[in-house]
């Protein structure tokens, strides 16, 4: 039994024994409609595979989903959410010991993306707004290595890229930025992934689009775009033999493009359903006592995930909570740590003479003890989201009430 829990004979909890709110776990694969199936069929029927051998969904899908953002935008597809990252590192000219600034809220790919690229990942404590890039503390941290600033829109929740674009303008520094968890989230009304000289995205598992794996860059410029083709090509400019610089080999394959292209026909539907959700618990658990990370007074968030935080004198039963609520089948998670507690991360640093801790990061480590991940989709629609709810409650009245 988790410490702090006591087991009563009322409503019991999954966990002791009890019946769990849902039956079942919800599933999280992939939606494939009868369209994609049948575009499969014809891609396999015609043996084109890739987008190099003249296949045409890889293609279709960059255009499509590009023009998502806007009629100026262009996208590169890749083989996953890292690889968009490295590229767009890449496309940037970052290299060996440029520094570039990462929120210590964010998913690992965007520090080893970096440290891919020979660079320093110099880690920038969060907001505790909405719990994204500090543009204050960046600023801090701008040194004459500085080359860019790699911003991640982390749990679906937009960054403050009005302070943060003006800051890589005013210093002359390149900036990219991570949508993989926020498709569509906006700054006043603006989608984020524009505000960026590169943006990347991920369509791994519990994307707002998922096909398996896969990533995409955008960018406005045309060379950018055109540097980008060559490096997720081998570096191959448009001609046969056309080796113009050292490059990677990340193309997206036809299959996950046909996906994908499902995934986008859905995207308004999948970001709303998540909205929902991501409010409801916010307004449900709001006289509780548990409190979700509200959105920024700048834009809105597409809850890739609902952040919750514990009132501060309950984060020694966080982890005991999240296995409670698990055992409800309600998908339950302790975020990722954030960058500074990630080992290989840190020496390197040392290495390199960058080393950075957690009392860099104070509202980051404040917040990561508190903190816990609800679901929100894929395959969430209202009357899950309320189940999801209630078994939440049920366990965190519980602990609540029994708690020394
Ligand atoms: C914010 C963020 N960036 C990057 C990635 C990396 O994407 P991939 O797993 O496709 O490499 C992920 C994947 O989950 C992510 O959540």
């Amino acid at each position: 039994m988790p410490n702090g829990m006591r087991k009563t004979n009322q409503n019991p909890l999954a966990i002791f024994g009890g019946t769990p709110t849902r039956q079942l776990p919800l599933p999280t694969g992939v939606r494939i409609s009868t369209t994609a199936r049948a575009r499969v069929l014809e891609m396999m029927d015609s043996g084109l595979l890739s987008l190099y051998y003249s296949g045409p969904w890889a293609r279709r899908f960059e255009t499509e989903f590009a023009a998502f953002f806007g009629a100026d935008i262009r996208g590169v597809s890749v083989n996953s959410g890292t690889s968009a990252l490295s590229l767009a590192l890449s496309a940037a000219g970052i290299g060996p010991g440029d520094e570039v600034i990462v929120p210590a809220f964010c998913f690992v790919a965007a520090a080893s993306a970096i440290v891919q690229n020979n660079a320093i990942p110099v880690i920038c404590d969060v907001e505790p707004q909405s719990l994204t890039m500090s543009a204050t503390r960046a600023r801090e941290l701008i040194s004459p290595r500085t080359k860019a600033v790699l911003v991640v829109h982390f749990w679906g929740y937009p960054a403050d890229m009005d302070s943060i674009s003006t800051l890589c303008s005013t210093e002359g520094l390149t900036l990219i930025e991570d949508c993989a968890q926020a498709f569509g989230a906006t700054v006043r009304r603006r989608r984020v992934g524009t505000f960026g000289d590169y943006a990347a995205f991920a369509f791994s598992v519990r994307k707002h689009i998922s096909c398996g794996e896969g990533g995409m860059v955008i960018c406005a410029d045309h060379s950018r775009y055109n540097t980008l083709r060559t490096l997720s090509n081998y570096g191959k400019g448009p001609d046969w033999d056309d080796y113009e610089r050292l490059g990677f080999s990340c193309r997206m394959a036809e299959f996950p493009a046909i996906i994908g292209l499902d995934g986008l026909s859905r995207l308004t539907e999948e970001i709303s359903d998540r909205q929902n959700a991501g409010r409801y618990y916010g307004r449900s658990f709001l006289s509780h006592g548990l409190l979700t990370i509200k959105e920024p007074e700048w834009g809105e968030s597409v809850y890739f995930k609902c952040p919750v935080l514990v009132p501060d004198g309950a984060r020694s039963i966080r982890d005991d909570l999240v296995k409670a609520i698990s055992a409800e089948n309600i998908s339950c998670r302790i975020p990722h740590r954030p960058l500074f507690r990630i080992d290989w991360l840190t020496s390197y640093l040392r290495k390199n003479s960058a080393a950075m801790t957690a009392d860099d990061c104070p509202v980051a480590r404040d917040a990561h003890s508190r903190l816990f991940e609800l679901e929100t989709g894929p395959w969430l629609p209202m009357q899950e989201a309320e189940m999801s709810c209630e078994g939440t409650l049920k366990v965190w009245r519980h602990f609540a009430g029994t708690r020394d």
